[in-house]
């Protein structure tokens, strides 16, 4: 597992026993799950996030809270998680923030400060699933230096997707 990492306003840092509140509260709310076409029940939200802390054990760059510096609050989680589309195993990106942060860059500002860990520890291809409409997301997703690759049915939908192809510096 690695260390935090830091930017101006935000810190993206490994999920820790104590986020589970915080996360299944997230995972149950349909506002926080916008754009995701499951809904999790709570037991559901809870084995979510045992998956979640076992994944960045194994993957520095795995999904992980985010957490406003100023308030100290967890505001929502970005990063990398497996994913099967179409016969194969992504690493998948994604981020999510609570209503009251979004509009304000963090997505792209953690997602930068966690790609950079991606980085170091990962050469590869990652894949981002974005619903056509979201217009937020995709605009997130150029600015950490995604592209466009095609649309496809993803858990259900046609999603449009995106890959990054991640290599050390
Ligand atoms: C998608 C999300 C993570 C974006 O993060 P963010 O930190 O709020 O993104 P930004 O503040 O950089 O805003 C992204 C861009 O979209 C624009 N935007 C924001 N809301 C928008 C909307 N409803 N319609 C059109 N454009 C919108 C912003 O003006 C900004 O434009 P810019 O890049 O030209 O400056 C955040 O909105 C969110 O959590 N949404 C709900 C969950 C979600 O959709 N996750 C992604 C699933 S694929």
């Amino acid at each position: 597992m690695t260390d935090a990492v830091t930017t101006a306003r935000l810190e993206v840092r490994p999920p820790v026993e104590a986020d589970r509140a915080r996360f299944v509260e997230f995972l149950c709310d349909p506002d926080f799950m916008v754009f995701y076409p499951v809904s999790y029940t709570e037991a559901q939200a809870n084995a979510k996030f045992d998956h979640l802390l076992a994944l960045c054990q194994e993957i520095p760059f795995g999904k992980q809270p985010v957490v406003e510096r100023a308030t100290g609050r967890v505001v929502g989680y970005t990063g990398a998680d497996y994913l099967e589309v179409e016969g194969r195993t992504w690493l998948e990106w994604g981020y999510r923030l609570i209503p009251e942060c979004r509009g304000l860059g963090y997505a792209t500002e953690a997602g930068n400060a966690l790609l950079a860990v991606a980085r170091r520890t990962y050469e590869g291809e990652l894949l981002a699933v974005i619903a056509p409409d979201n217009v937020a997301s995709q605009k997130v997703i150029g600015k950490l230096g995604f592209t466009f690759w095609k649309q496809a049915p993803v858990l259900g939908d046609l999603c449009n997707l995106y890959t990054l192809l991640v290599q050390r510096p």
